[in-house]
């Protein structure tokens, strides 16, 4: 099918797009707990009104998992599809330019929480669904998997995966989650990042104080956590954690050559951030700081008094959330203990430490050779007019390892987001011409994949 076939269908893709889109299914917020409920909800309603078989809600103790299924001829092979339904929490709302959950189109790009991330790449998904039912063929059979947790760390996926391997049984799956170099420059994500994220709370005095009385006799949290965070990496943008490097896989120069061969422009990349320069590890290009190093990052840190006008205040407690992209061959949980070991280390004897392990995850690279990846490749080729190219990406997404572990197939990483999409920021968007392309180019892989 060609994305031009698609064209008539874009308004009423539009409308059913915002509708999903309406549906604020936060999962990281307790608060949402029902608006998640009523995204999988949606969902159930959706694959019941394409003629899906075997539609089900799985209760988790945590938000649920929504299966189904097309197709159950031996003669064909099975594409599972996995994505998510859950999105990120949409503050800081004063940035956004229209409200968050009220899809909006502007400049050829459609404005929403999620709109990329990732309920329109699962909508891309379920209208090629739709297609193949009106074309009447179905070249693979289909099955899908779309969880409501994977923004808060696919908490309940894991065992579920491993509890349900014959309901998944495919020979590849399929992911789009994930964001291509530009519009004209298709590629494939083949890299991944692995991931863990702590909270820690540092208390000095039991309660907080007045500054100008116990000021400079009674060391700050706030000073102390700060002094132990600048402490985790060196002058050269290395982290200091002891033994944190050990397993970190080392490249040989030809893979860092080709890997840096990718189109990539510097002087815009600063430009899109108002950057004037970039900062990382030492020895290091850019595209291999995101795609083939570890990273630490401060995700928020808070203590004292932040509200309206001055209130001298000594606080008693500091927090700040901390994360760390790892790569192969790190073990995230090692990584973790590695972590909480160290900050420990550098507690200063006038503070009490506490920390919380939020959530972790693999790193996972997919194989550039194989049955699916060639299929993704002629897809992209197909539809975009040009080969994709490999990319090594900086997210996450844990549960691809896993599902390529358990049911032991290929991943391909169909991802058709941009970076300038701002997924996870103010104003998240997605390209609308991406809708019917995305949609084709999951249409061609099933071709290729079912004629390979
Ligand atoms: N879709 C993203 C991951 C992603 C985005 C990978 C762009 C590659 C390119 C996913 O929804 C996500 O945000 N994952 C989280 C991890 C999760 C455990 C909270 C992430 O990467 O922060
Ligand atoms: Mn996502
Ligand atoms: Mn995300």
């Amino acid at each position: 099918m060609h994305e031009s076939d698609l064209t008539p269908h874009l308004p009423r893709f539009l409308q059913e797009l915002t509708e999903f889109l309406a549906i604020p299914s936060i999962s990281a917020d307790p608060a949402f707990k029902g608006d998640v409920r009523r995204a999988a909800d949606w969902l159930v309603k959706h694959f019941k009104d394409l003629g899906a078989s075997d539609i089900t809600l799985h209760e988790t103790p945590g938000h649920p998992i929504v299966t189904a299924r097309v197709g159950n001829d031996p003669s064909k092979p099975t594409v599972l599809v996995y994505g998510h339904y859950d999105v990120q929490p949409p503050d800081p709302i004063e940035l956004w330019q229209t409200p968050p959950f009220t899809a909006t189109v502007r400049d050829g790009k459609l404005y929403a929480r999620g709109a990329c991330d990732d309920k329109g790449q699962v909508f891309i998904h379920l209208k090629a669904l739709e297609m193949l039912r009106k074309g009447g063929d179905l070249p693979c059979n289909l099955k899908f998997l779309i969880e409501g947790e994977e923004e808060c760390g696919s908490t309940h996926l894991e065992e579920f995966v491993l509890k349900n391997k014959e309901l998944l049984k495919c020979d590849a799956v399929v992911v789009s989650d994930t964001s291509m170099i530009a519009t004209d420059i298709p590629s494939l994500t083949v890299g991944l990042r692995g991931l863990c994220y702590i909270e820690v709370t540092l208390t000095g005095p039991n309660r907080d104080l007045h500054s100008g009385q116990y000021g400079g006799a009674v060391e700050n949290p706030v000073r102390a956590l700060a002094r132990m965070i600048t402490q985790l990496h060196d002058e050269q943008g290395r982290i200091t954690i002891p033994g944190f490097y050990d397993t970190v896989r080392v490249y040989d120069a030809a893979t860092r050559k080709a890997m840096n061969a990718i189109p990539y422009d510097e002087e815009s990349y600063k430009k899109e951030l108002d950057l004037k320069a970039l900062k990382g590890e030492e020895g290091y290009t850019t595209i291999e700081r995101v795609g083939i190093r570890p990273c630490l990052d401060v995700n928020g840190i808070w203590g004292g008094y932040t509200g309206e006008g001055a209130k001298t205040v000594l606080p008693s407690k500091a927090h700040a959330k901390i994360s760390m992209r790892l790569v192969p061959d790190q073990d995230y949980k090692i990584a973790t203990k590695q972590l909480m070991d160290h900050l420990q280390s550098l507690t200063p004897p006038t503070m009490r430490i506490e920390m919380r392990d939020l959530h972790g995850g693999p790193w996972g690279l997919t194989p550039m050779q194989g049955r699916a990846f060639h299929a993704a490749q002629q897809a992209f080729e197909h539809v975009w007019n040009k080969a994709p190219v490999p990319v090594f990406d900086g997210g996450s997404i844990p549960i691809v390892s896993v599902m390529g572990k358990a049911l032991g197939v290929d991943v391909v990483l169909l991802g058709f987001g941009l970076h300038s999409d701002a997924i996870h920021s103010p104003n998240e968007h997605f390209t609308v011409s991406h809708i019917p392309k995305g949609i084709a180019t999951v249409l061609e892989f099933y071709k290729q994949f079912a004629a390979a």
